[in-house]
């Protein structure tokens, strides 16, 4: 009999729960009766499913993610909070009670995830602004379109938090007071969680990973190679759902120590490939030494999703419009690349070599993205086109970092294109063409001519190769009228 159990703490009721490996939290909070986080887009595109889980080391701060996509088992010695734990019809919440006197729920399908978003935020140590709490939304969407009301609820959650009637006494459910020491009592391992006879989703395993050299023995001892490194898992679950499309065996990533955390070494930064991209984003280090970087990353997906996606992901599936890859490209990263017999450093500019694949080995993995700190003097810029500025996947995306002399001369420039090719690439002709000439001398023209040998984009549902093609070169227009404007040297 496979025990393949997890404990964690669902409100203030300790749980202990048989998961299977293609469980997702959402499933698993179904099936004990926990209904008002709703299963609407299964993709982590609506925000219906969200929640909240304790944010590992920061006692009382909670980040929201969408259920539907999260592997069950990934919730092991974890603090969960549902829309239920916040309150009742008859003790409602203070959030809820703001919603609900502004008219702010019409079907209310949304109206859990809503609250769970703003919640989340309120529990952050931090200045709440109007922008901040309506990004916080950015993850949610209303599909009555009841947005009005929502913005007008935040205000008046704003309000009470700028007067202190909303403070850390009733932000916070009583339950959490308490909730450290108890989750400390959880053991820190599980065993690995193996596929259950009546699971009609076949995967062999899933499991939690704590260092480096066990998942180095793991895929060693491994027969089979059809196996997935998991971090955030937010493309490999929405796979999973709405694809179908699974692996044998999951090894999970995202506990392992060595592959967590972001520090300054020298002249270069090094990102654990487990750490959230929220966590990047939030940096104080990025902030000082990469800030195009979090200018990719800041607009890419929603809160709920950064918060578990990390960039070695958005490397890893090799997709020709991941925004990280496109900035990392371009700020000349390189990836620490580990297998059970050696470890090697690459540039990621090598490391795409064709759609959606890689000069990964079958057993290698990304441990590390390093990345030179930003010289000063030197122009670094990101630009991403989608239909809507939140929760939308780029149609174009570019970066372009350049040194520029005195007298206007363009010495160096690292130009990038995602959405345009298959993988995210320099654009070499342009380059050659653009570097040493005067950049209030450019021939657009000529550099359009290049440009269209260094990318043939195809259309598709996102855009016309025309259309791509016409953004390809108004990229590198607006990249220089920036920098133009960033120097305030307009001539
Ligand atoms: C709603 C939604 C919106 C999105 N919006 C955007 C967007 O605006 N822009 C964008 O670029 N992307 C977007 N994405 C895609 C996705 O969120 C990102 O690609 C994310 O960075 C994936 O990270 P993850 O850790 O969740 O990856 P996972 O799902 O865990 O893994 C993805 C791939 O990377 C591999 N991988 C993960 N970690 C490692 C490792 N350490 N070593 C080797 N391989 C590894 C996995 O094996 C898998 O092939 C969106 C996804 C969703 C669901
Ligand atoms: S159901 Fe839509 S994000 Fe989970
Ligand atoms: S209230 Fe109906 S979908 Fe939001």
């Amino acid at each position: 009999m496979i025990e393949n159990n997890i404990i964690f703490y669902l409100n203030e009721e300790k749980v202990k729960i048989r998961v299977k490996p293609s469980e997702t939290v959402l499933n698993i909070l179904h099936k004990l009766g926990y209904l008002g986080a709703k299963e609407s887009c299964n993709e982590g595109d609506c925000g219906s499913c969200t929640i909240a889980i304790n944010n590992l080391g920061k006692i009382g701060e909670y980040k929201a993610i969408t259920s539907c996509i999260i592997p069950a088992t990934k919730m092991h010695k974890r603090h969960v909070i549902t829309i239920e734990g916040l309150g009742t019809p008859v003790d409602t919440h203070p959030i809820q009670q703001i919603i609900f006197d502004n008219h702010a729920t019409q079907c209310g399908f949304c109206t859990p995830g809503i609250i769970m978003s703003l919640f989340s935020k309120l529990t952050e140590k931090k200045i709440v602004t109007s922008e901040s709490l309506k990004k916080s939304l950015e993850g949610n969407l209303c599909r009555c379109t009841g947005y009005q009301h929502i913005i007008e609820a935040s205000e008046e959650i704003l309000e009470n938090v700028n007067n202190a009637t909303l403070n850390s006494d009733n932000i916070l459910p009583s339950f959490c007071k308490d909730i450290q020491r108890k989750i400390n009592e959880i053991p820190d391992k599980i065993e690995q969680i193996e596929n259950p006879i009546d699971d009609v989703i076949n995967i062999q395993s899933y499991t939690l990973l704590y260092s480096i050299d066990e998942l180095k023995e793991k895929i060693q001892k491994l027969n089979s190679k059809n196996y997935k490194i998991i971090s955030g898992a937010s493309d490999l679950f929405v796979e999973k759902n709405i694809q179908k499309k699974y692996y044998s065996h999951y090894f999970d990533v995202s506990r392992i120590p060595e592959m967590l955390g972001i520090k300054l070494i020298g002249e270069t930064i090094e990102i654990g490939a487990s750490e959230p991209i929220e966590k990047i984003i939030g940096s104080d280090i990025i902030k000082t030494h990469i800030s195009s970087l979090n200018k990719a990353i800041f607009w890419m997906s929603s809160r709920q999703i950064r918060n578990v996606a990390t960039l070695a992901g958005n490397i890893g599936n090799a997709s020709p419009i991941g925004d990280a890859s496109s900035a990392l490209v371009g700020l000349d990263a390189s990836l620490l690349l580990i297998s059970p017999k050696a470890e090697r450093i690459v540039k990621l500019e090598n490391y795409f070599q064709g759609y959606k694949s890689t000069i990964l080995a079958e057993d290698e993995f990304i441990a590390k993205i390093i990345i030179p700190i930003q010289k000063e003097n030197r122009f670094y810029n990101f630009i991403k086109t989608s239909k809507r500025k939140n929760m939308d996947i780029s149609t174009v995306n570019s970066f372009c970092s350049m040194k520029v002399d005195s007298k206007g001369k363009i010495i160096d420039i690292r130009l990038v294109y995602g959405g345009v090719s298959v993988f995210p690439q320099l654009a070499k002709n342009a380059i050659a063409e653009i570097k040493n000439h005067n950049i209030y001398n450019l021939d657009y023209d000529r550099i359009e001519v290049l440009l269209k040998k260094d990318f043939m984009p195809i259309s598709d549902v996102r855009a016309s190769n025309e259309y791509r093609n016409l953004l390809i070169r108004n990229h590198l227009i607006k990249h220089i009228a920036t920098y133009k404007m960033e120097f305030n040297n307009e001539k």
